[in-house]
């Protein structure tokens, strides 16, 4: 991605995902309140940081967690850099550790109480590449950590699907963003979602418990997981 896609990215992301403003306020108190990231100090890993949503958010609500931010976009690290900078609640956090690399390249054997990964799946084609990302997340957690995952799902067979398909551009149409446009913006190309069922299939190929539902906004969907012992 990007300088000025990076730039772009916080405008159109709220525009294209139902339900965003949320995600980072929800999957943080989610991984707050788990067993191991509780705890005063915690590890925890952001996967995907992006332009910090999750970093922001994390700070205002446990500036006492140790934060570790990856990314393999140079443009969206130094975009959340600049983001977390300019915040007050910032200033109140321990220090972010930063590094730019993928989940799967990062070295991190059973470091972190707790991990989020907000829209980053979804870009990873089933080939293996998203078990790759899974497992390397569970590798990194601590036995019990959690992870909360969100992403853009495959609807499920229904009737009504097309409804809902017309409801997303519609949303995105309320949001300011032109069908045309939505049809051609990044956000959109190279995604790859699967169903519930692929997902729970990965996730026990990974070491995760079943992912139990926290969050849905059309298809857009957040689950809780824990790393089996
Ligand atoms: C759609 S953005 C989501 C950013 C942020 N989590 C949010 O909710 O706004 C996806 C981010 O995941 C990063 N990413 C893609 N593949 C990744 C991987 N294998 N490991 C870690 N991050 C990855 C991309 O560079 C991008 O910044």
């Amino acid at each position: 991605m990007s300088t000025s896609s990076a730039g772009h990215y916080d405008l159109i992301v709220q525009q294209l995902v139902p339900g965003y403003a949320s995600l980072a306020r929800l999957s943080v108190a989610l991984l707050a309140t788990s067993p191991l990231a509780r705890a005063a100090g915690a590890t925890v890993l952001v996967a995907g940081c992006g332009t910090g949503a999750e970093l922001l958010e994390a700070h205002a609500q446990r500036p006492d967690w140790q934060l570790s931010a990856i990314d393999p976009s140079a443009a969206m690290l130094a975009a959340a850099q600049q983001r977390l900078e300019q915040q007050p609640a910032a200033a109140q956090g321990s220090p972010i550790h930063w590094q730019q690399t993928t989940v799967e390249a990062m070295q991190a054997e059973a470091s972190f109480d707790g991990a989020l990964s907000v829209l980053v799946l979804q870009s990873l084609p089933d080939d293996g590449s998203k078990l790759a990302f899974l497992s390397a997340l569970a590798r990194s957690l601590k036995p019990g950590g959690q992870l909360v995952l969100v992403d853009l799902m495959a609807p499920e067979r229904s009737p009504l699907q097309s409804q809902v398909d017309a409801a997303w551009v519609q949303f995105q149409s309320a949001s300011g963003i032109a069908a045309s446009e939505a049809a051609v913006a990044g956000l959109t190309q190279g995604i790859h979602p699967i169903g519930t069922s692929r997902l729970a299939a990965l996730v026990e190929a990974a070491g995760l418990s079943d992912p139990a539902p926290i969050f849905q906004a059309l298809n857009v969907q957040g689950f809780l997981l824990q790393k089996l012992p």
